[in-house]
């Protein structure tokens, strides 16, 4: 164990140290012989080493090993270890490593290396888990060709690549493609298969797989189908076509993230792969789909081009995030999909980009780099590629993609080596544009306007707060999409794109009759916080009438923002322009379902939150939380009338099918459900829930009914009849938290934890609970504290299990600097109290550091 002083002086690694290993690994052979407590791993590797190497020093990754023997060339060697790995004499020419280490996959609850779930042996090895399985130079730059030999009792014993051999305790894989060690696999289980094909383009025949336990098989159907769907896309939308005989997808109960691209052998959280209409809502079908879609199109934008260092991380995720989105546009509907992702984004990415986690989409530095698969490179580094994307047109970005898979085909690349391409294949200088790479924190871009003689001006300021370590910005390169209306409602500026490159610049429209209202940064064309002078008249204007629905969603989202700020600080009752604006559109049928549920979601509770501590007030979450509960109820007597008939046209009949339209009707059938619920006394509901064939219908009456604190009988049946099955059980556990009342938020979630279903080891588990306790806005932050101290409790206990989840899980109290002085003083205690844990990991320790810095 470490001691606290220990931890506070954890290792920092810088991108600018980075150094080339001094070695090629021409080869890997291993051999796994498991057994749960004794699981014996041998190595055979082929080193050469690299002329003029910078760094000869013959260095493997290994943590927690029992080395039992190691020769190079056949006679035995006796390595330095430490804590982080071995270092040996080695010759100056090729040689062969050969190692024999002990691991202890059952006791592994970490999830990291080689574990067990659910008696399955699984591996996770991104980032750094491979040095948990055997010693290795375990950097991404550190390709090589991979065979591996299982022996084991399990009857479906999986690596990746192309099977070689497979008969009764043992079976052999060969991969052909080079790649990191971050994307080995192994899997070994008594698992059932749902089988299928897929002929590529260029007529390779591809067997498919997905395997489960058994009894789930009946829950694979779709995900098969998202992964055919995801390969003819891939072949059409970039010409990237699968390489190899097979792709093995696993699915798997005990697991930190949603999903992994192991090089032919995805392994995903079963939350994210297993779908059945009687379990699963639209929401995780659409999810699942997405999901399959991200890990297979990792292929190429993560295992054929790989990252050379950590810090290039948004490589492949800003890049295979971008393209999943891409996908799910072209497969359901585009602009709803884009106004999802602008929700999540403001609801994950802002509040970390402006606040002490803050960090570039190409981080510099990091202790431990579990803590930095964040939404700001995620779901950032996405946006980034959307924006270059527009700015060198649609052809040009097809082109450079075509020019980057045949320039880095094989090789672990940088951002530089990205941008590269780009320029050198449009021709443009991305200097500049860079800057979206290495500056933290979210622009901020206030809009002037005038009108003179036929002449519109719109001008720009562009502006940057300080994040940690960064005091000074340099204005960025900022794709700005803007159309513009006359008072009519017609468009009579097109969408145009306005590159904005000085901190203030001015773009000018001439010819026109009379002063326009503008629409801007349409389809969020840049990832940045507009902010602009302008009247709830015009935005129900725009609401009316823009042509693009990203910023007919986005008006009426701001006219709902202003509204409940206007409750808040003032106790006024509900704009009643806005409800009228709203209760239009509701009604309005020539108007996509999805689109108008997106329209009834209001902002976050969190977002009014950020709102009122930007203009200079103290967030209150219980008055947020009241203002909201008014207005949804004053929207729900206004509307009293239509909600029966808008209730019965949007019911979806007949035999369940989670396609988008439909998907899109039961959405708005949610809500009207909701809406109905609290007048109702929960009548309809009821009768939904007693009916409901499939989970969206089921779970929407469950909510409705809960959140209007009824339900009691239903939630029990729910629990009678869901029990045995642990995806549909994290529903209802979250749902408990989510559903109760402010006061009563952190008790519920405390009686869940002693709950006998309720455990530690599952993450999904972990975060049904505390993931709706940290998300319930008002029940978080509850002025007792007990939320805080719940949470703090249950991080701490968690910790010395599995670091990851638990540090990943801290980030809820990453916004603490907006509340008032006694939550700021009861969240520093909380936080002081995890940090001054004995023994605590490095994740957590970091996390916990910069939040209070
Ligand atoms: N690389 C995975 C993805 O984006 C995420 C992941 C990271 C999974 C680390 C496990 C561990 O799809
Ligand atoms: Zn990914």
């Amino acid at each position: 164990m470490t001691s606290p002083a220990a931890q506070a002086e954890a290792e920092t690694f810088y991108l600018k140290d980075y150094t080339p290993f001094g070695f090629e690994v021409e080869s890997v052979q291993l051999t796994f012989r498991l057994a749960p407590h004794a699981t014996r791993v041998l190595s055979q590797i082929r080193f050469t080493p690299k002329p003029g190497a910078a760094d000869p020093q013959f260095f493997l990754h290994g943590e927690k090993l029992n080395l039992i023997s190691a020769k190079i060339d056949g006679v035995a060697v006796s390595p330095v270890i430490t804590a982080e790995g071995l270092t040996c004499d080695t010759p100056a020419e090729p040689f062969l490593w050969e190692a024999e280490v002990e691991i202890d996959p059952a006791s592994n609850t970490a999830l990291e290396g080689l574990y067990m779930s659910g008696g399955m042996y699984c591996t996770q090895c991104e980032a750094e888990g491979f040095r948990k399985i055997t010693y290795y130079p375990d950097r991404p730059d550190v390709m090589s060709t991979f065979t591996v030999r299982i022996e084991g009792d399990e009857e479906v014993l999986l690596s990746n690549g192309n099977p070689v051999s497979q008969s009764q305790g043992l079976a052999e894989w060969h991969d052909p493609w080079p790649k990191p060690a971050y994307l080995f696999a192994l899997v070994a289980g008594d698992l059932v298969n749902h089988p299928d094909t897929f002929t590529t383009r260029s007529g390779k025949e591809v067997e498919l797989n997905i395997w489960v336990r058994p009894g789930d098989e009946d829950k694979c159907a779709f995900g098969m189908e998202a992964l055919k769907k995801s390969m003819t896309w891939d072949e059409e939308a970039y010409g990237r076509e699968y390489d190899l005989d097979i792709f093995n997808i696993v699915a798997v109960d005990d697991f930190n993230m949603g999903a992994m691209e192991n090089k032919g052998l995805n392994v995903f959280n079963s939350s994210c792969v297993l779908a059945s209409p009687e379990t699963s809502t639209d929401a995780n079908f659409e999810r699942i789909e997405a999901i399959i879609a991200h890990e297979y199109f990792h292929n190429w934008t993560g295992n054929r081009i790989t990252c050379r260092d950590w810090f290039q991380l948004c490589l492949k995720e800003g890049l295979t995030v971008f393209r999943d989105a891409q996908f799910t546009a072209d497969m359901r509907s585009a602009s709803v999909k884009r106004i999802s992702d602008v929700i999540d984004l403001r609801a994950r990415q802002f509040p970390e980009d402006q606040g002490p986690l803050s960090h570039p989409v190409r981080p510099e530095e990091f202790q431990e780099i579990n803590n930095f698969y964040t939404a700001t490179i995620y779901e950032k580094g996405a946006e980034i590629i959307g924006m270059l994307k527009r700015l060198v047109g649609d052809e040009a970005y097809r082109k450079a993609l075509d020019l980057y898979f045949d320039r880095h085909d094989g090789q672990a690349c940088t951002i530089e080596d990205w941008l590269q391409v780009f320029e050198d294949s449009t021709g443009r200088d991305l200097t500049q544009f860079k800057r979206w790479y290495a500056q933290a924190g979210t622009p901020r871009l206030k809009v002037a306007e005038s009108f003179a003689d036929g002449t519109y001006t719109l001008t720009f300021e562009q502006s940057t707060a300080p994040t940690p370590g960064q005091p000074d910005k340099d204005p960025r390169v900022i794709p700005i999409a803007v159309g513009l209306l006359n008072g009519n409602g017609d468009e009579v500026q097109p969408t145009t794109v306005l590159e904005m490159t000085q901190a203030k610049q001015s773009f000018t429209f001439e010819g026109l009759a009379s002063k326009p209202v503008p629409s801007i940064l349409r389809e969020f064309s840049a990832p940045v916080i507009l902010e602009r002078d302008t009247s709830n008249t015009e935005r129900a204007f725009l609401l009316a009438h823009d042509s693009d629905l990203f910023n007919r969603w986005e008006a009426g989202n701001a006219l709902s923002r202003e509204a409940r700020i206007a409750m808040v600080l003032t106790g006024a009752a509900p704009d009643a322009s806005y409800l009228d604006a709203l209760q239009k559109l509701v009604r309005d049928d020539s108007l996509d379902p999805a689109f108008r549920a997106l329209i009834l979601q209001p902002p976050s509770q969190s977002d009014i939150a950020q709102a009122l501590f930007e203009r200079g007030h103290l967030p209150d979450p219980q008055k947020i939380y009241d203002a909201a509960e008014t207005l949804t109820q004053t929207l729900a007597q206004q509307l009293a009338d239509s909600l029966p008939r808008l209730y019965a046209d949007t019911t979806v009949q007949g035999p369940y099918q989670p396609d988008a339209v439909s998907a899109g009707k039961r959405a708005l059938n949610g809500r009207i459900l909701s809406l109905l619920t609290r007048l109702d006394g929960g009548d309809q509901a009821s009768r939904q829930y007693d009916a409901a064939d499939n989970m969206t219908q089921q779970y929407a009456a469950l909510a409705a009914l809960l959140t209007a604190e009824k339900g009691t009988a239903q939630s029990q049946a729910f629990y009678q009849q869901w029990q045995g099955d642990r995806l549909v059980m994290d529903k209802w556990f979250a749902l408990q938290v989510a559903a109760a009342p402010p006061e009563a938020t952190a008790h519920i979630a405390s009686r869940l934890t002693e709950h006998p279903l309720f455990t530690l080891k599952n993450p999904n588990r972990f975060r049904a609970v505390m993931g709706a306790l940290a998300g319930s806005h008002a029940g978080f932050h509850h002025a007792s504290g007990a939320g805080y101290q719940l949470l703090a409790d249950k991080l701490i206990a968690l910790d010395s299990l599995n670091p990851q989840t638990t540090a990943r899980m801290c980030t809820a109290f990453q916004t603490w600097k907006r509340y008032d002085a006694p939550r700021q003083a009861l969240i520093r205690q909380q936080l002081r109290r995890i940090k001054d844990t004995k023994g605590l990991s490095r994740d957590t320790n970091e996390m916990v550091s910069r939040i209070l810095d």
